[in-house]
């Protein structure tokens, strides 16, 4: 099938990726001319794994092109997706990219006789595509959606670091849809997948994405939570209270005389905190679309709070350890948000260098792919350590979960660590003479 795809961020490029890959006729649109060229010239605008490889063979195929020309995409498309941004600006969701798109796509309709299904895949909240893309698509277009066109809500749950991976082989396909034919149509797209499909209406589709991303969110500050616990009393490492829970049967079932570990047990683990491009700025969304909806999001609510001071109990840690941090320099390893992806949005790391700094302390950042302009920054973990007071471990690259306490106390001025991600053995490190502390351990 033609398929347009409006916006080549993370969820643009990679769903577009995946369809080519599945033979479909892509056209990626994007208003910025030099991520068009980019694109066409094989080089993907962000570090994704994989993304690269990919991208060289489809371009080879001719199965990809970029764009800047919307109006002729869209109408030489059956479909059309729209993956923009979807930012939160003061705690509520910013639409003005994507309304602008439908003003856009609405105008290309409009020149077209054919009928093509409008699917928003950008995180919206419920209601955004029903009551505000829907009448702009309509009065740009002069038609009439669920009958001139179809109208559909195709919730992404891609994660970076796996974005590939996870559009190739969704778990799960949603349609959200105005009415039978638009999901139908538009179900085509992915006729060669078994993921099962579940078609909703566009409401419903919206809340799945919302709830999906504030479940795992909310793993992760009852874990959070439970390390304050666990440090208040002194005398609990958090990290047995995890295997301990993560060994009860409904949480991790055994199979064959085997412990599947799922993965969704990794986000019930304590550490400095979450971040990223959705999972902060979603629940936030949906709590403030809540309230405006007379709901009180309160546990919601909890989570952004716990999340939001966590990052605050590392530098605690350090000011434990250390009693002054003036002057004092501090090595800090990891400034992405998670591993395998250079991105630094809403990282724990930023707000963490911020506090020291503001303390006074002499912050070196090293991240093996992310760069933070105003952070200083070494290019080896070696550099980083050297002459150290102390080192914080932030975000878990398998660079740093293979480091041995032999580099610590070679390079540091004194070895002491803080594990904000809990990736060491407590044992191992502190026996070979490494002051260790770190998140859920008094
Ligand atoms: C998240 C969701 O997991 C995706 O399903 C969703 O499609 C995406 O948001 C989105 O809305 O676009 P992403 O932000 O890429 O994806 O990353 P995750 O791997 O889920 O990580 C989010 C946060 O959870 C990070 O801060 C990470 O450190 C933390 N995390 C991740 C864990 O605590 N444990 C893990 O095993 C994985």
């Amino acid at each position: 099938m033609k398929i347009s795809i409006i916006g080549t961020g993370y969820v643009g490029l990679v769903t577009g990726l995946s369809l080519a890959n599945l033979g479909h006729q892509v056209s990626c649109v994007d208003i910025d001319k030099n991520k068009v060229s980019q694109i066409n010239s094989g080089t993907p605008p962000f570090f994704e794994p994989g993304v690269a490889e990919m991208l060289t063979k489809i371009i080879k195929q001719k199965k990809l092109l970029a764009t800047d020309n919307l109006e002729k995409s869209v109408k030489d498309s059956e479909i059309v997706i729209v993956a923009v941004g979807t930012p939160t600006t003061n705690n509520k969701i910013d639409l003005s990219i994507i309304k602008k798109a439908s003003e856009q796509i609405g105008n290309a309709l409009e020149e077209s006789s054919d009928y093509k299904v409008i699917t928003v895949k950008s995180t919206v909240l419920p209601g955004t595509t029903a009551e505000i893309i829907k009448p702009t698509l309509e009065k740009y277009s002069k038609k009439t959606a669920g009958k001139d066109f179809g109208l559909c809500m195709n919730p992404e749950f891609l994660r970076e670091g796996n974005a590939l991976e996870d559009a190739m082989n969704p778990d799960r396909i949603v349609i959200g849809q105005l009415d039978e034919k638009s999901g139908q149509e538009f179900a085509k797209i992915y006729s060669k997948l078994s993921s099962p499909k579940i078609f909703t209406n566009l409401w419903t589709a919206e809340l799945i994405k919302y709830t999906s991303n504030s479940l795992f969110a909310t793993l992760i500050s009852f874990a959070n939570e439970i390390s304050r616990i666990a440090e208040a009393i002194g005398k609990v490492d958090v990290l047995d209270v995890w295997k301990g829970v993560h060994l009860d049967k409904r949480l991790n079932p055994i199979v064959e005389g085997k412990r599947i570990n799922p993965a969704f047990l990794s986000y019930l683990l304590s550490g400095c905190g979450f971040g990223g491009s959705c999972f902060p700025k979603d629940i936030q969304a949906l709590a403030t679309f809540a309230s405006e909806h007379n709901t009180d999001a309160s546990l919601i609510k909890s989570v952004i709070n716990i999340n939001d001071t966590q990052p605050g109990r590392v530098v605690s840690h350090l000011q434990k350890a250390l009693v002054n941090l003036k002057g004092k320099k501090i090595a800090v390893l990891g400034l992405a948000f998670k591993p395998e992806t250079d991105d630094t949005r809403e990282s724990p790391a930023l707000p963490i260098v911020k506090q020291l700094t503001l303390e006074g302390a002499e912050v070196v950042g090293h991240d093996p792919m992310a760069k933070v302009a105003d952070i200083i920054q070494v290019d080896t973990i070696k550099e980083a350590l050297g002459d150290a007071d102390a080192a914080v471990v932030v975000t878990s690259w398998k660079e740093y979960r293979d480091l041995t306490p032999d580099i610590f106390k070679q390079y540091m001025k004194q070895p002491i660590l803080i594990d904000a991600r809990r990736i060491y053995d407590k044992r191992v490190f502190s026996k070979a003479g490494i002051t260790y502390k770190g998140i859920g351990l008094a």
